[in-house]
């Protein structure tokens, strides 16, 4: 087999964001520019001779090219072996299953999550380590100098490995095991939830709606709820991935996930209904005509845990992201536990989860997960979720409203902004900075202002520190307004506006979000001259 050395000038835009190197299709297209990035996680990680690595994607458009370009790498990188899904698919917290249960030199993830594929949308990779989880930013920093000044990456030349059969094949001396992509994941589920209720259930007549969105899930979702906890045929609704995901935005939102929300809105609506986006690690719980927050979702969780058996000796604690609300945190007070606060993004959690300090981690934008993987796991949401309706045996309505009178209600809502011209997004950020120095003190509305921050985070185990991470103004009772802008869309900038406000009186909390934060609202307009300088009049999605 022929090993060869290609020769390559650097790019200078593969800097891993929040999530990996995320770009257009076309430019994943563009001769070496898949290469030099693996070169570059390659020769960073420097994997010991005879190790195995993880491989697999969402199934977006060129899932498969980029897999047969990436083994070839692997082979001539000297890895004795890879792990790969059947048919290129691997969910992103099947992935994570994977490395961890098999101990492997971690793993390349291929998707760019929720954002819309074929040949015109977006692809993206990421490195996970050993742990199962993203790759912390010295690796990620360090993968992105080496993609600046590699010459060359190394491939072997050999035909396409077949893909769509579980087995093995020799690549030059490396071994190619295709595996079944859900048997793994759905094991590790049954260990952790009383599947046996979950039947008992779905058998009474209890009624649901997974929404796959034509993208990874499709196959988990069949597998678990349809084959192994006996929910008829057709529960799981557009469940056969796609390259181009339907020509649809698979993200399990109010906006995306329409046909669903339509579902669980009308007249003969489910009991329970549910979606993911592209490489199933989001979700999106609703009930009939209830859409549960994705904050309130994990305090909801936190407060359950124990009814599930793999929670059922308590949690260590819980960390959400810093603009998703601080529903959790009550929980954690009550349960006698630590909550962090962490910047956006999941990988700032794998440090709090290896050291043990916590078990549930979340964020507001639908990412739920523990410390089962080390990856928010969508799939793993909705069990959870339906192993507190089989005990609880109430409507979701009901338990979220119960959670509220017993914790009090963290009204929220989050606005997005997106694709803004780049410097009118940098713009509105630098006006609410400017703001900041007169504003602690002062009235807005029927608030006071507390504190202006940019959100800085020490990680309490490596001391890392994260800067610049979201403008915050925090006011008196607690309320506060969040602006920050994304670090994963790939066309333009989008702004995100976090508002949230607290509400202890059950009599005033069954309220709609937006009404109640409607003073908070005009407030972070007035900061940020936000209308005036978007020209919009409203936000792409709100949540
Ligand atoms: C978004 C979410 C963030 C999540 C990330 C990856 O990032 O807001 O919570 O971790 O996607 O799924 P953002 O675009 O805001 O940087
Ligand atoms: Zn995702």
């Amino acid at each position: 087999m022929n090993i060869g050395i290609v020769a390559t000038t650097p790019f200078n835009d593969q800097k891993p964001g929040t999530s990996g190197l995320r770009k257009k299709v076309t430019v994943f297209q563009s001769p070496n520019y898949l290469e030099n990035f693996v070169q570059a996680v390659f020769d960073t990680i420097s994997a010991p001779p005879g190790s195995t690595l993880v491989l697999g994607g969402d199934g977006r458009y060129y899932n498969r090219e980029a897999i047969q370009t990436i083994l070839r790498m692997a082979a001539a990188n000297g890895f004795a072996k890879v792990l790969v899904g059947q048919g290129g698919i691997l969910s992103t917290p099947a992935a994570s299953c994977v490395i961890r249960k098999y101990g492997t030199c971690g793993g390349l993830i291929l998707s760019a999550s929720h954002n819309p594929g074929g040949p015109d949308g977006d692809f993206g990779i990421k490195y996970n380590t050993g742990n199962g989880g993203p790759a912390p930013e010295k690796i990620t920093d360090a993968i992105y100098a080496r993609s600046r000044t590699l010459t060359g990456y190394r491939i072997v030349d050999a035909p396409d490995v077949a893909l769509d059969r579980v087995g093995s094949s020799a690549l030059g001396d490396m071994t190619v095991e295709v595996i079944d992509p859900v048997a793994d994941y759905a094991e590790l589920m049954e260990s952790l939830f009383d599947f046996a209720a979950l039947r008992e259930l779905i058998a009474g007549g209890f009624r649901l709606c997974f929404d796959a969105m034509h993208a990874v899930t499709g196959p988990y979702a069949i597998e678990i709820l349809e084959r192994r906890l006996g929910a008829p045929a057709g529960t799981v609704i557009n469940g056969v991935p796609l390259p181009d995901f339907g020509g649809g935005h698979p993200d399990p939102n109010l906006t995306y996930a329409d046909q669903l929300v339509a579902i669980m809105y009308a007249e003969d609506a489910p009991d329970f209904g549910a979606a993911s986006d592209g490489d199933g690690d989001r979700n999106m719980i609703l009930g009939r005509h209830f859409f549960v927050n994705p904050s309130d979702s994990l305090a909801v969780i936190a407060a359950n845990a124990t009814l599930a058996p793999g929670y059922v000796h308590g949690i260590a604690g819980i960390a959400r992201s810093m603009p998703t609300s601080a529903a959790a945190d009550r929980v954690a007070e009550k349960l006698g536990v630590p909550c962090y606060e962490t910047p956006t993004g999941w990988k700032f959690f794998g440090n709090l989860m290896d050291a043990g300090r916590v078990t549930l981690c979340g964020e507001e934008s639908f990412g739920t997960g523990s410390s089962h993987v080390r990856e928010k796991d969508g799939l793993w949401a909705v069990l959870f979720w339906l192993n507190i309706l089989a005990k609880r045996r109430l409507p979701v309505e009901e338990i979220v409203h119960r959670h509220w009178a017993e914790f009090g209600r963290n009204v929220y809502s989050r606005h997005d902004y997106e694709a803004l011209p780049i410097e009118i997004a940098n713009g509105i950020m630098a006006q609410v900075r400017s703001r900041f120095a007169g504003l602690p003190g002062q009235r807005c509305g029927d608030y006071r202002v507390k504190f202006c921050d940019d959100f800085i985070y020490t990680d309490p185990i490596d001391g890392s520190v994260s800067t610049g991470q979201g403008l915050r103004v925090g006011f008196e009772d607690g309320s506060r307004i969040v602006f920050r802008l994304s670090g994963t869309g790939t066309e333009g900038a989008t702004l995100r506006l976090y508002l949230e406000a607290f509400e202890a009186d059950p009599a005033r909390q069954k309220v709609d979000a937006q009404q109640a934060l409607s003073g908070l609202i005009a407030i972070a307009d007035e900061l940020s001259q936000l209308k005036q300088r978007t020209g919009r009049e409203r936000p792409t999605v709100i949540t």
